[in-house]
């Protein structure tokens, strides 16, 4: 019987979505561009399900029932387009194509539109969850047109993570909205990440505590609003200790974080959209900083901090603030996501339903977090929230955190312990609520060396005063 799905593409992700989808009942046609791994998957996996393999792209799209429905796991950027180059010419009208890779949603777009000409479908879809979850069941973020998205709609709901029986797999909106949502996810895991780093350096600087104390820290926090993959996995890295060295494991790696660049694609996006992501952008400095070796060592040791380096702060006390500063700082970071998520859709025609973002990222993806329930009722209780921070449930936990995220930011300016995001979290909220920001200042800056306008407070219309003449104010 012809194979109902197909997958090329079978480095670690591909050959384990395609193990998924035959375990979970589905013939999968595969193949590889180099034969080794099709064989291997066959025969090491075979047995736990139909597996097709295909010697070249002619046999795997021979392989498979109409219309066809291949899914391409291969590196983003051009190995992907080179693949898709291959394949068009043997497909026929109505076939489905999806990238289940992380591709940048502007390319996603521009392959849409070639296939769409062609007759064909092509579906960009964020895939969440690492090489785990895309065996067990990852995240899944369908883009592509309605008619594909009910094609696949069987087979990749039940291939997802479930949570209380709901799949974590939802159409998320036409062209590249797929790709878009899996981007600001990586973007949201990118600040996750870094205020749980902050978190744990706070911990050691200011409490002295040890690497398996922190990690102590961290799965006692794992049972409260904070529980989350991220959180689980900080305390399974932090008691982890080296082999070689017995020393933390954490004190032996390189102090340089590595990124293939998402996280850098969702901030400048995000600028282009004129929406902040302080959080998302400082986790990005954050891993360009430690990476810069060269400033670092020049001023490593050089350039003085504080004189007084030790905090007098109650060590349970003390925990507790950064759990709130983390937490406070968390939301800010998803609150900043979705606005992002939000801003796109309009410009784009998207129409994505944001609460169904936050629900299908309870399970499966990297980010997935108990968390994400209450952002789902916020967007249940107002589809239009202007922001997820005014939503009652967190504008209370935000409000019952604030002083001790304030305590803790001033705890690190003090001692001299870099926390870029829990202090941009802390400015965007202050920013957020105020009431009059100095903007007023950069307008009257503009006016006067650009005549650049502007409009005021008691009437309307855009105004300019003659700074270099009468100073006296025209309508501009
Ligand atoms: C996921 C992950 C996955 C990948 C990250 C790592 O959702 O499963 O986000 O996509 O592991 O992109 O990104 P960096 O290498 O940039 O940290």
């Amino acid at each position: 019987a012809p194979a109902q799905i197909g997958v090329t593409g079978l480095a670690v992700m591909g050959r384990n979505l395609a193990r998924n989808l035959a375990r979970n009942g589905f013939r999968v046609a595969v193949h590889n561009r180099s034969k080794g791994r099709t064989d291997a998957l066959v025969e090491e996996f075979g047995h736990e399900g139909e597996f097709v393999p295909a010697d070249d792209l002619p046999a795997l799209v021979q392989a498979l029932e109409q219309p066809r429905k291949i899914i391409i796991m291969v590196k983003a950027g051009e190995p992907t387009d080179a693949v898709i180059d291959e394949l068009v010419p043997l497909l026929d009208q109505g076939d489905i194509v999806v990238d289940a890779g992380n591709a940048h949603f502007a390319d996603t777009r521009r392959r849409e539109n070639a296939l769409k000409e062609k007759g064909l479908h092509f579906v960009g879809s964020g895939v969440s969850g690492g090489e785990e979850g895309a065996l067990n069941g990852p995240s899944i973020m369908p883009g592509g047109s309605p008619e594909s998205y009910a094609a696949l709609e069987p087979m990749l709901t039940k291939i997802s993570a479930h949570v209380n029986g709901e799949p974590c797999c939802v159409h998320v909106g036409p062209d590249g909205a797929g790709h878009f949502v899996k981007m600001l996810h990586n973007g949201i895991e990118y600040a996750d990440m870094q205020l749980i780093a902050e978190s744990y350096d706070l911990l050691r600087h200011v409490l002295g505590l040890s690497a398996a104390e922190t990690a102590d820290v961290f799965r006692d926090w794992n049972s409260g609003d904070l529980e989350s993959f991220l959180i689980e996995i900080t305390a399974e890295v932090l008691s982890q200790v080296d082999e070689s060295t017995g020393q933390p494991f954490v004190d032996v790696v390189l102090d340089q974080a590595e990124q293939k660049g998402t996280g850098r694609w969702t901030v400048q996006v995000a600028l282009d959209l004129g929406i902040p992501v302080s959080g998302m952008a400082e986790a990005v400095f954050g891993r360009s900083l430690s990476g810069d070796v060269v400033r670092r060592e020049a001023a490593a040791g050089v350039l003085p901090g504080p004189a007084d380096t030790k905090a007098d702060v109650d060590r349970a006390a003390f925990i507790e603030d950064v759990r709130h500063a983390l937490y406070a700082s968390k939301l800010v970071a998803y609150a900043q996501g979705f606005d992002a998520i939000r801003a796109a859709s309009e410009q784009y025609g998207w129409d994505i339903d944001l609460g169904a973002m936050a629900k299908i990222w309870r399970g499966g993806c990297i980010i997935r977090a108990v968390f994400l329930d209450r952002i789902k009722e916020a967007y249940d209780r107002d589809p239009n929230l202007p922001s997820l921070l005014v939503d009652d449930y967190f504008k209370e936990a935000v409000a019952n955190g604030q002083e001790a995220w304030r305590r803790v930011v001033a705890t690190a300016a003090s001692v001299g312990v870099p926390a870029p995001g829990f202090s941009a979290a802390l400015s965007y909220y202050d920013g957020l609520r105020a009431e009059r920001l100095p903007a007023a200042l950069i307008q009257g800056l503009r006016d006067l060396f650009g005549a650049h306008t502007y409009r005021r407070v008691d009437r309307d219309g855009a105004f300019h005063l003659d700074w270099s003449g009468d100073r006296k104010e025209h309508s501009a």
